[in-house]
């Protein structure tokens, strides 16, 4: 008998699988939308509530994105990422009732009050990045600070050297950009599989170290946390570090390509955060609202469905389009507008439900304490002259080339 969840009807016919995997080596055929002024194509997708992409549905209203992302019970996110992993990735291949105890044992590792107490390590680390360049009186903003800042907090955040920096990259760009443009996909697949056994390798040989030496940093907490009066298996802490490879880096960085695009080329904006700094915890909920860098989730389906008329085969992928969820006109008011003084902000930009953001809070930390020191010392600046900011491929939103200036000799 078919169940009915307001737009959504669930049927009776199910899988115990997804019916393909998301190929991420090869993203950039997915045939998602590619254009430079997502917004109000956005703000139309939401208002339509469900859209085909490529034969698959994609849910773009707030009200679907909700139920999709609440109901894992249906919409499933068990094993549907292939990055390079030969093991689910932990904790977002892992639906309830398994997730809940990751979480658990994850969420303090990563709650606020532990935030605070890396403040003045993250601050020091951007600082760096900008003492490189700040009397030049130009940047590549994303090869100078938003590609290299986050890693180099991870750094911290595991008790690495800065010298491991390069090799944190290396091991990124490998998982989430594998490979060249002349490759052919069986090619990127392999390149990003190397690099999956290469991470494992990687991290394996430093949690025997933080064994035998244990320090006060993330690995070392990894190996002796519990929950249920469990510990961690090495399989598992591996996956959870996998993960945070994926996750952790290059999100921020592609929020900050396009939160400093963006300030550079609205200076009323950047003149308001400059003159009122408290202002900017808000500023980066309406900037990681405006522009998420990962517009686009994915769960599949465990039973047959309709999605507002949509048909949706028992095991097949649903995408989520939190972008266009953001500019639903139930998210927030006047979502077409860029205000950093919304006392509310529903963003999903972090994601919803179940899985939401693990390091939403390491990630506005970070965004916060660059958007800070940046304008502390740079107050005046706009994209370099002649040049034009353009986003990069789908389905991340990130600007690959960011061209920043400002007077010299500050
Ligand atoms: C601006 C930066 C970031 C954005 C926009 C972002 C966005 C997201 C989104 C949308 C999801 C949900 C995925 C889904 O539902 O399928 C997610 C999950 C996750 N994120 Fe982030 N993220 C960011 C930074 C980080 C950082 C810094 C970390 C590192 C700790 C992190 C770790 C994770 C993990 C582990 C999950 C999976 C959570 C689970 O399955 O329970 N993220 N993130």
């Amino acid at each position: 008998m078919d169940t009915q969840l307001a737009a959504i009807a669930v049927h009776d016919e199910m899988a115990d699988a997804p019916l393909s995997k998301l190929d991420t080596a090869n993203a950039r055929e997915s045939g998602l939308y590619d254009d430079d002024e997502p917004q109000p194509r956005d703000h139309a997708l939401a208002l339509l509530g469900a859209v085909d992409v490529g034969g698959r549905v994609m849910v773009t209203s707030r009200d679907l994105v909700d139920e999709v992302t609440r109901n894992a019970a249906v919409f499933a996110a068990d094993d549907l990422i292939d990055q390079g992993n030969t093991r689910p990735l932990l904790p977002i291949s892992i639906d309830p009732p398994a997730h809940v105890s990751y979480r658990k044992l994850l969420d303090p590792l990563f709650a606020p009050k532990r935030m605070d107490t890396i403040e003045a390590d993250v601050s020091a680390r951007v600082n760096h990045f900008i003492d490189a360049f700040i009397d030049r009186g130009h940047c590549n903003f994303t090869d100078e600070v938003a590609d290299k800042f986050p890693p180099a907090v991870f750094l911290g955040l595991m008790g690495l050297p800065w010298e491991e920096l390069d090799t944190f990259l290396r091991l990124r760009d490998g998982l989430i950009r594998p490979g060249t443009p002349e490759m052919t996909n069986a090619e990127r697949t392999q390149f990003q599989l190397d690099t999956g056994q290469e991470v494992y390798a990687y991290f394996d040989t430093i949690l025997d170290d933080r064994a035998e030496h244990p320090q006060d940093d993330l690995l070392t907490h990894f190996l002796h946390a519990s929950c249920d009066g469990q510990h961690l298996t090495r399989h598992e802490i591996l996956d959870i570090c996998f993960m945070l490879l994926i996750a952790g880096l290059d999100t921020v960085a592609d929020s900050m390509t396009c939160a400093w695009g963006f300030l550079a080329q609205h200076p009323e904006h950047r003149r308001q955060l400059v003159a009122h700094p408290e202002l900017i915890p808000n500023a980066v909920e309406e900037l990681v609202r405006w522009n998420p860098p990962t517009p686009i989730q994915a769960r599949w389906a465990r039973r047959h469905c309709t999605i507002l008329g949509h048909d949706v085969p028992a095991g097949e992928i649903v995408y989520l389009n939190m972008g266009a969820a953001n500019l639903d006109p139930a998210s927030v008011p006047d979502p077409l507008e860029v205000r950093f003084d919304r006392e509310v902000n529903r963003h999903l930009s972090f994601g919803g439900g179940v899985h939401r953001c693990l390091g939403s809070h390491l990630a506005r930390r970070e965004l916060r304490i660059a958007l800070r020191e940046w304008h502390r010392r740079i107050p005046e600046y706009g994209l370099a002259p002649g040049y034009q900011a353009r986003f990069g491929p789908p389905p991340l939103r990130f600007i690959p080339d960011l061209q920043l200036a400002w007077p010299e000799g500050r």
